[in-house]
């Protein structure tokens, strides 16, 4: 009489473990395992529609996954893992030296557009405090910081979430459809919220009282010159060989996603001094980046993105990027040490 499938497995499987003593055991494991495969496979085989059902969903669940992975990982730039951010971080690092695209697809991105080799060529505009005088001579030196009292150790803070100063701006928090801002235009071309015009330039002066000339460059951004950035970084990442995916990761810890810039709302400036002109982080061991994480608070600044707090801001540390967020609220977070994240969390 013919064998069954099953016995012929059965009948394999023995003769096998006969001949070879030692192999008993796993030759009977390999057996088990074969024989549910086959009456999985039995069952499916024998069963047309809940085999199409099984398979749709395993589809739809792989699908889905993938997806939101996606979408998560380009929404936060990382997986939220100290350890992934850093290999990312290491990943950033990687010198902009053109190199060969590395597929066909890379090399159709990069023709759409011009690639930026240089890091910071977007941002190439820069402006002195004499610059910026010249659109205010009428009251040159005659700022003080007056106002500013240190608050005391006791002092208790109070905050308002609604307070333009605090808005919170970030991947997880972009900026609202009704957000209303007045730009402030200066002659040398320099736009920022016209509201901290006066507190920036007050903190410029102090500077150079210090014998130090900071130089501001990148403020206010409009949001397509922000995507642009972004766009150019990822393709200048792509054109070096990474995945469209790791580009998108690399970049959005260093610039952040359209839409999300506290550049594109004129609260923001990257500054660095007239000796040490790019956004590096060398910056922060010049006379001018220690003075500027020492002093910016007194003016209303924050040092945004700073060193250590990675994991939180989602930003590198970045010793050149000031916010303003007011008197009461910068002394606030210099005092406890907070990143605006943190200083939300507790405060509002
Ligand atoms: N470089 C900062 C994170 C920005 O793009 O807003
Ligand atoms: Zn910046």
């Amino acid at each position: 009489m013919e064998k069954t499938s099953r016995q012929k497995i059965i009948a394999y499987y023995t003769a096998v473990a006969k001949k070879n003593k030692l192999l008993k055991y796993p030759t009977l494991a390999g057996m088990f395992v074969t024989l549910i495969f086959y009456y999985v496979g039995m069952h499916f085989m024998t069963n047309g529609k809940r085999y199409a059902s099984m398979l749709f969903v395993a589809v739809f669940f792989m699908s889905s996954c993938s997806f939101s992975f996606a979408v998560f990982a380009e929404r936060t730039g990382f997986t939220g893992a100290q350890e992934t951010y850093s290999a990312i971080v290491e990943t950033s690092d990687i010198s902009l030296a053109e190199v060969e695209p590395v597929n066909p697809v890379v090399e159709e991105i990069l023709e759409e557009g011009n690639v930026i080799v240089s890091e910071h060529d977007e941002e190439a505009e820069t402006y002195t405090l004499d610059d910026l005088l010249a659109h205010h001579e009428h009251d040159h030196g005659t700022r003080s910081n007056d106002n500013y009292t240190e608050p005391g150790a006791d002092t208790e803070f109070t905050f308002d979430s609604s307070d333009w100063r605090l808005a919170l701006i970030n991947k997880q928090h972009p900026i609202a459809d009704d957000y209303d801002f007045k730009l402030g235009t200066f002659t040398s071309g320099m736009r920022c919220d016209e509201r901290v015009i006066e507190d920036l330039l007050l903190m410029m002066q102090a500077a150079k009282k210090d014998g130090l000339n900071l130089v501001v460059r990148s403020p206010y951004r409009t949001s397509d010159h922000q995507e642009d950035n972004f766009n150019d970084r990822i393709k200048s990442y792509m054109r070096q060989g990474l995945s469209y995916m790791e580009a998108y990761k690399a970049t959005s810890i260093v610039i952040t996603v359209p839409g999300c810039s506290e550049h594109e709302v004129g609260l923001a400036f990257d500054i660095t001094s007239d000796s040490f002109i790019e956004l590096k982080q060398g910056f922060a061991d010049t006379e001018e980046g220690k003075w500027l994480e020492e002093h910016s608070y007194e003016y209303g600044f924050i040092l945004r993105y700073p060193s250590g707090k990675e994991y939180i801001t989602g930003i590198e540390y970045e010793p050149w990027h000031f916010r303003y967020v007011g008197r009461e609220a910068a002394s606030a977070m210099k005092k406890e040490d907070l990143c605006l994240e943190e200083f939300w969390d507790k405060y509002l």
